[in-house]
Parts: C-alpha cells; structure tokens; sequence
C-alpha cells in the first residue's frame, strides 16, 4: 500500500518491521483517530495535525527500544505513569511530548467509572 504521505509510510513501515511478525498492523497498534476523537482534541485546543505528529511519535521514537503495544491496550489513566517514565528514556521535547500524549488522549480508551 503506497500512503500519500512518504515519511508517514515509512515511520509505519518501521514499526511494522519491529513487529512480531503477523501479530498485528500498525492500525491495530496505532489507529488513526476518528472523527469524533479529532473534534474532542479539538475542543481541547489540539491540532488535527498535532495527532498525526503524535501517532508517528509513538512508532517511531516510541518503537526503538522495544515494540510498540497496542495504543488501545491501556486506557488514558494508566498511560499518564507510563509516559511519565518513558517520555524521558525517549528525550521528547515539551511540544512532542504534548502531541504524543494528546495522540494517545485521543485514542486509548477512557477509563471506566470508578
Ligand atoms: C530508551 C529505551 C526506551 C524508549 C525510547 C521507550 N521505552 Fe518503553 N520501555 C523501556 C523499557 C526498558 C521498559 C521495561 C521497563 C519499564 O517498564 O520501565 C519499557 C516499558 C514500556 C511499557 C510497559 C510498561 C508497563 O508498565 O507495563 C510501555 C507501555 C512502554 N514502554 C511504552 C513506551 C512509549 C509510549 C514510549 C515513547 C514515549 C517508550 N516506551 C519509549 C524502554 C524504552
């Protein structure tokens, strides 16, 4: 599949090779975020464009020292500890660091009431 966006092809491409094979697609691990999920953001004062830029963070500076699990894996609750440890082993500046957690805001399920 030839994306029109060349460097997103090639963030995803790879992410996929660090995959085990056959285990999952890249829309599984990182899926691109619905419209209901972009007008959320939006409200929020996030970009359309901050999520992209996100979700290539995630695999590709998220995917160097291990395999990327699937965004949807964690709800949004218990990914805030996760990044706050591994946002630094990535050395993400504040505003990447914005736009991976607010892709993740986006994506990753609430969490359930308490
Ligand atoms: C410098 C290497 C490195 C980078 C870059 C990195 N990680 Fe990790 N990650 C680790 C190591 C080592 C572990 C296992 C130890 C741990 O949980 O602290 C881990 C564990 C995890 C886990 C499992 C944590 C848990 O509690 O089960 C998740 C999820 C994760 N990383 C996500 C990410 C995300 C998202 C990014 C990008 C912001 C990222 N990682 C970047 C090294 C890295």
């Amino acid at each position: 599949m030839v994306h029109p966006n060349s460097r997103f092809s090639r963030a995803a491409g790879f992410a996929a090779a660090l995959l085990i094979a056959g285990c999952a697609s890249v829309s599984d691990l990182a899926p691109e975020p619905d419209p209901a999920a972009v007008a959320r953001a939006g409200a929020g004062g996030v970009d359309a464009s901050d999520l992209v830029a996100g979700r290539r963070i995630y695999l590709t500076d998220c995917a160097r020292c291990h395999a990327p699990v699937a965004v949807t894996s964690l709800t949004r609750g218990q990914w805030n500890p996760v990044l706050d440890r591994m946002a630094p082993l990535t050395r993400l500046d504040a505003e990447k660091d914005a736009q991976l957690r607010s892709y993740i805001e986006a994506v990753a399920p609430a969490d359930p009431p308490d």
